[in-house]
């Protein structure tokens, strides 16, 4: 004890694996798992409003201010006290996730984004965000299996956004990781679960010397 909990984010687009990948990371080094936009009752409130898609447009600042709104809740009830007591906390979506959707996607200024989210946050960031990309084929067919299984579950707010919207947010994580290298590490997400999740372990170690036996 005495030392502070690292954070670590699982980030990409749309069915790349993260919420597999958190979850394995977690309970792999033992870490509190969580997710985002979410994380906390209050916070998975806002989400439940953020991703509903039955009502209609929300302005983009709308969007941005309710996803950091979730995330101040997020961190002061779950997060800050973990990781001052000493945990570690693997989220499943985090800043990246709001610089690469309500920033590249939608076409907020990033840069206000990134103040936003600073101010947001009280100025906690990642330790490290994992990117997990994977060629745009591998995941339409990850798509396409994913909806054979779940007949019927229609796509939320977000999910529903037109390829080019998709394609920018995919780009927009390529560039935050690239010009960030000392907190982002860029991984493949193609191969399976259990490799993938070998890699993620990998990073963490070699980038926080975490999840060595301890
Ligand atoms: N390495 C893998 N190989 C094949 N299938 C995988 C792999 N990882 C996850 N899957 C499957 O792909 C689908 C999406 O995975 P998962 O839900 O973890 O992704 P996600 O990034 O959290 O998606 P979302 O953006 O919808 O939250 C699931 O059906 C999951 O079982
Ligand atoms: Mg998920």
């Amino acid at each position: 004890m005495g030392t502070r909990g690292r954070l670590i984010a699982i980030e990409g687009g749309e069915g790349v694996g993260k919420s597999t990948q958190a979850a394995l990371l977690a309970s792999a080094i033992g870490a509190e798992a969580s997710r985002e936009p979410g994380g906390s009752p209050i916070a998975e409130r806002i989400r439940d409003l953020l991703l509903d898609r039955s009502l209609g447009v929300l302005a983009p600042r709308a969007e941005l201010y309710l996803m950091l709104a979730a995330r101040a809740e997020h961190l002061s009830s779950l997060i800050e006290p973990a990781l001052a007591a000493g945990r570690h906390v693997v989220v499943d979506r985090f800043a990246g996730s709001t610089l690469a959707y309500q920033g590249y996607g939608r076409g907020l200024p990033v840069e206000e984004v990134r103040r936003a989210c600073d101010l947001a946050s009280g100025g906690r960031w990642p330790d490290l965000s994992v990117l997990l990309d994977m060629p745009r084929d591998v995941a339409k067919r990850r798509r396409a299996a994913q909806q054979a299984q779940l007949p019927g579950v229609s796509p939320d707010r977000i999910e529903a956004e037109e390829p080019e919207f998709h394609r920018r947010v995919n780009e927009g994580f390529r560039e935050i990781a690239a010009d960030d290298t000392e907190h982002w590490v860029v991984l493949d997400g193609s191969a399976s679960a259990s490799e993938v999740a070998a890699e993620v372990l990998g990073a963490v170690r070699a980038r926080l010397g975490i999840g060595v036996s301890r």
